[in-house]
C-alpha cells in the first residue's frame, strides 16, 4: 500500500476542471497582478472568516512580517510568542531588529499557555502572538484579555495551521488585532506555490497592510512608507478560490478522519491530540507523542508509512536564536513536546483502509 502523507494529486484529480478553466482565465486574461481574481477571493475570505478586511499576501511569512511592519515594531521592542512553532514565527521578529520572548506551552494544546503570559510582559512588549498549531487555535479570549488589561498591546493570531478552525463557534483569523494564514500547498487551504492572507476588523491597519505590501505605495510611484513586494499572484487567488468553494466538505473531512484516527489509537501506548471543547481543529497536521520516536517511525517507515516531526527542536535552542541566550530546560514543556511529536498521514483524501493500515502498524 503506498500512502502519501497529503494527497495532493488525489486533490487536483478532485477540482481538476475547475481549477484548469479557472487558471486559462487568467493566462488569456493576462491580469497576472492583482485584479478581478485576487478581489473576489479576498471577498469570498472576508464572508468565510467574518473579518472585515481579508488581504492576500505571499506568504504565511509575509503575511507575519507585514503584521509585525504595520504595528511599527522594530528595535529594542519585544514580541511574546511560543518556541513551539515553525521558525516564521520568530524569524520575522528578529528580521525586524525585534526581540522574541518565549512563553512555554499548554502540554494539551502545545498552545501558548496564556497563565504564563503576563510574567513576561515588559514597558517593551509591542505585540503578542499565540500560534494555532495543528489546527486547534489558541485559547484566544484568555489572551486577548491579558492584551487588554496591560494597555491594549496587539495580538497577531498565527493562524498558518489553522484556516478554517473554529474557538467558540468564530472563526481562526478573526479572534484578534490581526490574524494570519499561510496557504503553503501542504495547508488546509493549500495554493499551487506560496500565498498567505492577512486579516483583520481595523480599517487603518488594513490600508496600511495594503500599502506595505505593494512597496508602502499609496498611489502609483508615491511611497508612503518603506515596504515590500508581498503580493497574492492572481493564479494563486484563481486556485484558491475553486479550493475554497470545497473547503467545508474538505474541513468536515478533516474533522472526521482526525477523530477516527484517536478513537482507533485509544487503546495504543501514544498519546493523542487532545481538541478543547471550545475549538474544532483542521488537523493541518495529526501529531502524536510517542516515547520511543526514533524506533516509532523505523517501524512506520518499513512499511513505506510516511511520517514528520513538527517540530523537533524548539526555537530557544536553535542556533538562529542564540543571542536570545536562552539555554534547555528553560521550556521545558516545549522540549519535551518536540522530543516525543510526530504527525502521522492527514488528508482528507486519507481512506479509511489506509488509515486502519496505519493505526495497526502503531499498534503491532
Ligand atoms: C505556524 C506557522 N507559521 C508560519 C508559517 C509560514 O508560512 P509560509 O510557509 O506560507 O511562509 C508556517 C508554515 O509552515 C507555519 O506552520
Amino acid at each position: 500500500m503506498k500512502i502519501n502523507f497529503i494527497d495532493l494529486q488525489a486533490q487536483y484529480r478532485e477540482y481538476k476542471s475547475e481549477i484548469d478553466s479557472e487558471v486559462l482565465e487568467v493566462f488569456s486574461s493576462a491580469q497576472f497582478i492583482g485584479g478581478e481574481k485576487l478581489n473576489s477571493f479576498e471577498n469570498n475570505l472576508a464572508t468565510y472568516t467574518g473579518a472585515k478586511h481579508a488581504i492576500g499576501c505571499s506568504s504565511g511569512t509575509d503575511a507575519l512580517l507585514l503584521s509585525l511592519m504595520a504595528l511599527d515594531i522594530g528595535h529594542g521592542d519585544e514580541v511574546i510568542t511560543t518556541p513551539f512553532t515553525f521558525i516564521s514565527t520568530a524569524e520575522v521578529i528578529a528580521f525586524l531588529g525585534a526581540k522574541s520572548v518565549f512563553v512555554d506551552i499548554d502540554k494539551d494544546s502545545y498552545n501558548i499557555d496564556p497563565s504564563k503570559i503576563e510574567a513576561a510582559i515588559t514597558d517593551r512588549t509591542k505585540a503578542i502572538i499565540p500560534v494555532s498549531l495543528y489546527g486547534q487555535c489558541a485559547d484566544m479570549d484568555a489572551i486577548n484579555d491579558i492584551a487588554k488589561k496591560h494597555n491594549d498591546i496587539p495580538v497577531i493570531e498565527d493562524a498558518c495551521q489553522s484556516f478554517g478552525a473554529t474557538y467558540n463557534g468564530k472563526k481562526s483569523c478573526n479572534l484578534s488585532t490581526i490574524g494570519c494564514t499561510s496557504f503553503f500547498p501542504s495547508k488546509p487551504l493549500g495554493a499551487y506555490g506560496d500565498g498567505g492572507a492577512i486579516f483583520t476588523n481595523d480599517d487603518e491597519l488594513a490600508a496600511k497592510i495594503r500599502m506595505l505590501l505593494n512597496h508602502g505605495q499609496n498611489e502609483r510611484y508615491k511611497h508612503k512608507y518603506i515596504g515590500i513586494n508581498g503580493r497574492l499572484d492572481a493564479v494563486q487567488a484563481a486556485i484558491l478560490n475553486v479550493k475554497l468553494r470545497h473547503f467545508d466538505k474538505e474541513v468536515q473531512l478533516r474533522d472526521e478522519i482526525g477523530s477516527r484516527y484517536s478513537d482507533l489509537l485509544e487503546d495504543a501506548d501514544v498519546v493523542t491530540p487532545k481538541i478543547a471543547e471550545s475549538n474544532t481543529s483542521v488537523y493541518a497536521q495529526y501529531s502524536i507523542r510517542v516515547k520511543d520516536r526514533e524506533m516509532m517511525i523505523a517501524k512506520l517507515s518499513a512499511l513505506d508509512i510516511p511520517t514528520a516531526v513538527h517540530y523537533p527542536v524548539p526555537l530557544h535552542l536553535q542556533e538562529a536564536f542564540k543571542n536570545l541566550n536562552y539555554d534547555e530546560g528553560d521550556f521545558p514543556i516545549s522540549e519535551e513536546v518536540s522530543s516525543q511529536i510526530m504527525s502521522l498521514p492527514m488528508s482528507p483524501y486519507l481512506t479509511e483502509a489506509e488509515q486502519d493500515f496505519i493505526v495497526q502498524a502503531i499498534k503491532g
